[in-house]
């Protein structure tokens, strides 16, 4: 049983068993999966791969770098990260669900040894000071609402000199967010700051700022594109599958609260200050 609000927002008991299944009904074989056949359903954030290409590629990746991925989800972006650039990458996640169901597609892809996951809050990091060389999060800040705390466990656990690469949902002028969203059903557990506000708290954690990158526009054409396809019959695969039954009106609402700029979407690369 969940029993933190935002795992239990998360959590789909059937979830790995649902997707086996989608992944079949598509023509896959379930034990031989790259991850380039999940990357429908396990990047589960706005722009999905495209949006994952985009922040890894001022990074710099060399390959010989341990990585955390924070709020790894199902461990789409992770497993993306070891295969494409042969890094090695722990992820940690709160939502018990999310981290079963990445272990056991990590093992389909044949990539255990290079990917792992535990789950653990992101506000007390289950890892030793300076552990790794690069952070690693996206969207899952929206859901925490001690940012200063976060972005210090971040800092924490990097190496000196160790970067930290983020996608984030920003609050936007416009007003508060309609629900429910991929995020929240309602909310109490959505807790949303503007870009500034977000940039003010990096840097008082201990962060430099080397590149800040509003994905607005890409994120809405994505959104207003998902919107349409969740319009008609929804594809045997996709994110819909994590979300469940009120997944069509959350993909309008995230389409609208972009329009309206209610929301905006940001990458940023940091450098942990000494
Ligand atoms: C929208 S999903 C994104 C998953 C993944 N980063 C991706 O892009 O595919 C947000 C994730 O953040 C996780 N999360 C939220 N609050 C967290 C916390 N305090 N500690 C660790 N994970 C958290 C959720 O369980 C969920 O898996």
């Amino acid at each position: 049983m969940a029993d933190n609000p935002v795992e239990t927002h998360y959590t789909r008991h059937d979830l790995g068993d649902v997707i086996l299944a989608a992944l079949k009904q598509v023509g896959k074989d379930i034990d031989h999966l790259t991850p380039d056949d999940l990357a429908p359903v396990d990047e589960f954030h706005g722009g999905q791969r495209p949006a994952t290409i985009r922040l890894a590629e001022p990074v710099g990746f060399t390959g010989a770098e341990r990585v955390l991925d924070v709020g790894s989800g199902l461990g789409g972006p992770s497993r993306y990260l070891a295969w494409h650039y042969g890094c090695r990458v722990s992820g940690v996640d709160l939502t018990a669900e999310f981290v079963r169901v990445a272990s056991m597609l990590t093992e389909k892809t044949g990539l255990v040894g290079r990917v792992d996951y535990r789950q653990g809050n992101a506000l007390d990091l289950p890892f030793e000071d300076a552990s790794f060389d690069i952070v690693w999060s996206q969207n899952a800040a929206m859901n925490i609402a001690d940012r200063d705390r976060l972005y210090r466990e971040m800092r924490r656990v990097l190496k000196p000199g160790g970067r930290l690469a983020l996608q984030e949902v920003a609050a936007g002028p416009g007003g508060d967010p309609h629900f429910p969203v991929q995020w929240a059903r309602e909310p109490s557990i959505s807790f949303l700051l503007s870009q500034e506000a977000t940039r003010e708290t990096l840097e008082t954690a201990g962060f430099r700022v080397l590149v800040w990158q509003d994905t607005t526009k890409p994120a809405l054409e994505a959104a207003r594109a998902r919107a349409l396809t969740a319009e008609g019959p929804l594809p045997a695969l996709g994110t819909h599958l994590i979300l469940d039954a009120d997944s069509q009106a959350m993909f309008r609402n995230s389409a609208r609260n972009l329009e309206e700029r209610r929301t905006e979407l940001f990458n940023a690369i940091l450098e942990r200050v000494s």
